[in-house]
């Protein structure tokens, strides 16, 4: 059986916020979504969430488990209190109980895997992850006996200057034979630096205690401040952009953009500087995107060129062309060999084959056929106070500059509207329509 909980339960005093450090972000998604999705494989029987400070938040935030529990610590007196209030929820339990610290977000799941597999084959009463680092400052020190058992582990604030010269850190992810932890955890004592009962002095207490390593220290990188969260969020860019590069992406400026790791690319794109990819983005061959774009859980097909715009929750067909400075807004479609030009937005339409919206213009819950030509300065008057209305135009149709059609609205196919004009009645098929009132000019008599 397999039990895994997870610690979630402290302010972050270090952070300096209101928010609780675990839903704190990384390139996207919150530290404790990703030390819990690199448990999902290991199958475990249950998993235990320990929440404290501004529990409801952190509780909020994770609806989208089915399978887990919350177990309230309250007061917060330190990891070592944390695991004694999983006791009335593991009573009976017999295996392992996989602890992980919810501010260790890099963590890979083969790790736990390799780290389960070596506990149970060395039959060991606790097995933890450890990493020999450079600057081993702020992490407890692990000291071993000549056999290689671990004999403590010291906090970085209670180690004497000899003891913190160690460089062999705990990571703060514990595999715990249940039985043997749960018959220790009352003997944790709060004598140290911060008074509080401390999960790493179980370590000593229980009869086979071994460490193991892992190859890439930043994997176990632990964050307490916003200095070591912006280490980890430049760790995983760096990561994503180079997997990106060998399949092909070009980045100008790779240290000036942002991807999500749910975005993917075709081949032979271009990313601009100061361009960003968030949430599920979908990028095919081609694109030429940037600089300054910022696309959002959108799907561009091939060779969509997007220059100084953001395009969010859209999908943009081949060899289209949007920006600079478009704003293309939920639930839009753009269709292939069309262009979104200067200074337009869109909103929640279909835009059709080869139209052109070239500059100023405001497009919403609108259907736009094809070849249309949307005159500069044309607004889709869509609200009345109240309610949103729709406005169709069908293909080939032309709209004048600083045309205004008033929702709900059809104008038919080759239809031409005049420049200036206030539309607000069908208009059919073959018409022009002009809307104006007419110029007075006199001659001027002084
Ligand atoms: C802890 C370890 C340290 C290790 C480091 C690795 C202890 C005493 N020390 O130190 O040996 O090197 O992690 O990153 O465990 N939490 C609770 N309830 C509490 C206190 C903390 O749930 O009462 C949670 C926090 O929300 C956090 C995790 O436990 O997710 C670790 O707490 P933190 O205060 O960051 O411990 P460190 O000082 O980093
Ligand atoms: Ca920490």
């Amino acid at each position: 059986m397999l039990a895994i909980a997870i610690l979630a339960a402290g302010k972050g005093t270090r952070m300096k916020s209101d928010l609780p450090k675990v839903l704190h972000s990384l390139a996207g998604k919150s530290l404790i979504d990703r030390v819990l999705s690199c448990t999902q494989g290991l199958k475990p029987n249950r998993r235990l969430i320990i929440v404290g400070h501004h529990a409801n938040l952190v509780e909020e935030s994770l609806k989208k488990y089915r399978d887990l529990d919350f177990v309230l610590q309250e007061p917060q007196n330190g990891t070592g209190h944390a695991i004694q209030q999983l006791r009335p929820q593991l009573k009976g339990f017999k295996g392992e109980l996989l602890v992980l610290n919810g501010d260790v977000p890099l963590l890979k799941e083969a790790t736990l895997s390799s780290l389960l597999k070596f506990h149970k084959e060395s039959n060991a009463s606790v097995t933890f992850l450890s990493a020999s680092l450079n600057s081993p400052t702020g992490y407890g020190r692990v000291f071993t006996d000549k056999s290689g058992l671990v004999k403590e582990i010291i906090e970085d604030r209670d180690c004497t200057n000899e003891q913190r010269k160690n460089n062999l850190i705990n990571a703060g992810i514990y595999c715990f034979d249940w039985q043997q932890l749960s018959d220790v955890l009352n003997l944790l004592s709060n004598q140290n630096s911060q008074n509080e009962l401390y999960l790493t002095d179980t370590i000593s207490l229980l009869k086979k205690a071994f460490h193991f390593e892992v190859d890439n220290p930043f994997e176990i990188k632990g964050i307490n401040d916003r200095v070591q969260l912006s280490e980890c969020e430049r760790y995983i860019q760096e990561r994503l952009k180079s997997f990106w590069m060998g399949k092909g992406v070009s980045f100008v400026d790779p240290i000036s953009c942002s991807l999500s790791e749910d975005s993917n690319f075709g081949t032979d794109v271009i990313i601009e500087p100061q361009t960003h990819f968030r949430g599920k983005c979908t990028i095919g061959n081609g694109c030429h995107l940037g600089p300054g774009s910022v696309i959002t859980n959108s799907t561009l097909a091939e060779n969509v060129l997007a220059i100084h715009s953001f395009i969010n929750e859209a999908s943009i067909g081949n060899d289209t062309s949007i920006g600079p400075f478009a704003h293309i807004r939920p639930e839009s479609n753009i269709s292939k060999n069309s262009k979104i030009g200067n200074f337009v937005e869109i909103k929640k339409s279909f835009i059709g084959e080869g139209t052109k919206i070239n500059h100023l213009s405001y497009v919403g819950d609108s259907t736009l056929g094809k070849n249309i030509n949307i005159g500069a300065g044309t607004i889709t008057a869509n609200f009345d106070g109240k309610n949103k209305h729709r406005t169709i135009i069908d293909d080939s149709s032309k709209t004048g500059a600083n045309s205004v059609l008033v929702a709900p609205i059809k104008i038919g196919s080759h239809v031409t509207i005049g420049a200036g004009s206030t539309v607000s009645k069908d208009i059919p098929d073959k018409s022009l329509v002009v809307e104006r009132s007419k110029a007075i000019i006199r001659t001027k008599t002084d």
